[in-house]
């Protein structure tokens, strides 16, 4: 019996680009292993975003080693943004490695195995095609489900190196994604998170496949569209009932697409905003192309126009050159702007990209030090925040059992996209619900069925 595991590191993208692997290798006659040591395929999907995500992957990839010995029929895969980053030359650290494949050559992980009988098998030519479309993708969740409507990123912020391992930014046609979505309506979705490093640049450059069937007998013509116009389409599948998406940057929040936040009732109110950094001489340097004044305008528009909007951002803390007053500006807007949610970092040097010659890196206890201070001050504001919804009733949409495994409690998320777990029947899975909140922890909240 061929089985597999795969290990995801990284961002969402990672994590829907393993449901597809997984897809590929169900369709190909294998089966998932609950535990590593059993599985014969064995594949690390990387992520390179930071220094620690790359030592991470090391140490997995170090462990499998082990395993590799006791067990040498054992195949090892490496995929993802290291994989794309490093290429061959990771095989010169790692030569027990058989297949080893970058971002746009997920399709290929089929015969990648075959190549491998005869030695490492190796993909990590970029395409800029449209690789990811007909690849069956087996979810996690039957009734939230990601949906990718672009890749790759062309805003090269200085910091960051998800264009080199990601490459161009491509949208995907409309129709195809409206048909993905009509399909996993109909197999009981009800979420959808629409993935890309840049969602609202959605629509720039459109890749061209064959526009789907279903697509042309909507009526819509084959013009391109932009994103706000995106999620109207998709708040109008029937069956749908909510709509999230990720990552929004600040410079191309449009007033367009606030007014879509506002007035389509699928498109949850939440969004994953960005800032970096609160100086506008960092962003500057960031190549963020937003000023801290043009953030805040537009945040605020939205957070006029969508009521109880929950807001998440990125911080990096000790972007080279940052001084004292420059991160002092950074804690002040987190105090004015009370974010639902951070993922705050100290900045990490990343190979090809244009941080690394920019003068006054900063000594990694300072990095540490305004890190530690970013984390400490929004612990305090989102305690806050989540003890001011205890009481309230939230709109929940019911995903599964309960992670914990605790019977009769089922799982959920608020509009807000908190997790909420509650007593109830197995029944309501798939099914919006009332759920008072009772407890507020960090990461979920408790609640009651009303
Ligand atoms: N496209 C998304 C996600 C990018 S990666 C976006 O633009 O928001 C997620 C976050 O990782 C970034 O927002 C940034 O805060 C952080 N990050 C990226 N490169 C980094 C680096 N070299 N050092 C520290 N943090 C980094
Ligand atoms: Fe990286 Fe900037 Fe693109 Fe986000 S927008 S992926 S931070 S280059
Ligand atoms: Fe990491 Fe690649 Fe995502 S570098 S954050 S897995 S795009």
């Amino acid at each position: 019996m061929k089985s597999f595991k795969i290990l995801t590191f990284g961002c969402q993208m990672n994590e829907h680009d393993s449901e597809k692997l997984a897809g590929l290798l169900k369709a190909e006659g294998y089966s998932e292993s609950e535990r590593l040591e059993d599985a014969g395929l064995v594949l690390l999907n990387t992520c390179s975003i930071r220094e620690k995500a790359e030592q991470k992957f090391y140490s997995a990839l170090g462990k499998l080693r082990e395993l590799k010995k006791q067990n040498p029929s054992m195949k090892i895969a490496v995929s993802g943004c290291i994989a794309q980053q490093e290429g061959k030359s990771m095989l010169r650290r790692a030569p027990y490695i058989d297949i080893l494949f970058g971002n746009q050559n997920i399709d290929k992980l089929p015969s990648l195995i075959e190549e491998s009988a005869g030695g490492t098998a190796i993909d990590t030519r970029f395409t800029d095609g449209y690789e990811h479309t007909a690849i069956p993708a087996s979810r996690e969740s039957a009734v939230a489900a990601f949906v990718n409507i672009m890749y790759g990123c062309d805003n090269f912020c200085t910091y960051c190196v998800v264009p080199f391992v990601r490459g161009r930014e491509r949208s995907r046609r409309p129709g195809d994604i409206i048909r993905e979505v009509e399909e996993l309506v109909k197999s009981g979705c009800r979420e959808v998170t629409l993935l890309g490093q840049n969602v609202n640049s959605y629509g720039k450059p459109v890749i061209t496949p064959p526009l789907s069937p279903s697509y042309l007998k909507r009526g819509m013509n084959e013009k391109n569209c932009n994103f706000p116009e995106l999620l109207k389409e998709i708040n109008a599948i029937d069956g749908l009932l909510r709509i999230r998406f990720v990552t929004s940057h600040p410079k191309d929040l449009s007033g367009s697409l606030i007014g879509a936040m506002a007035n389509l009732p699928k498109v949850c109110n939440a969004i994953h905003l960005p800032l970096q950094s609160a100086s506008d001489s960092v962003l500057g340097r960031m190549n963020r192309k937003y000023t801290f004044t043009d953030y805040m305008n537009r945040l605020g528009a939205l957070r006029d126009a969508v009521p109880d909007l929950a807001v998440s951002t990125d911080i990096i803390a000790g972007f080279p050159g940052e001084t004292e007053e420059d991160f002092q500006a950074t804690i002040s807007a987190l105090e004015d702007i009370r974010f639902d949610g951070i993922f705050a970092f100290k900045y990490s040097n990343r190979p090809n990209t244009a941080a690394l010659k920019l003068p006054g890196h900063l000594p990694e206890d300072v990095r540490d030090e305004r890190l530690y201070k970013v984390l400490e001050l929004q612990d305090k504001i989102m305690q806050e925040k989540i003890s001011a919804r205890i009481g309230l009733v939230e709109e929940a949409l019911v995903e599964g059992p309960d992670k914990s495994g605790e019977m009769g409690r089922l799982t959920g998320k608020t509009r807000q996209g908190k997790i909420v777990n509650f007593e109830g029947p197995p029944e309501l899975v798939g099914r919006l619900v009332r759920v008072k909140v009772i407890e507020g922890r960090k990461h979920s909240l408790a609640g009651v069925l009303i």
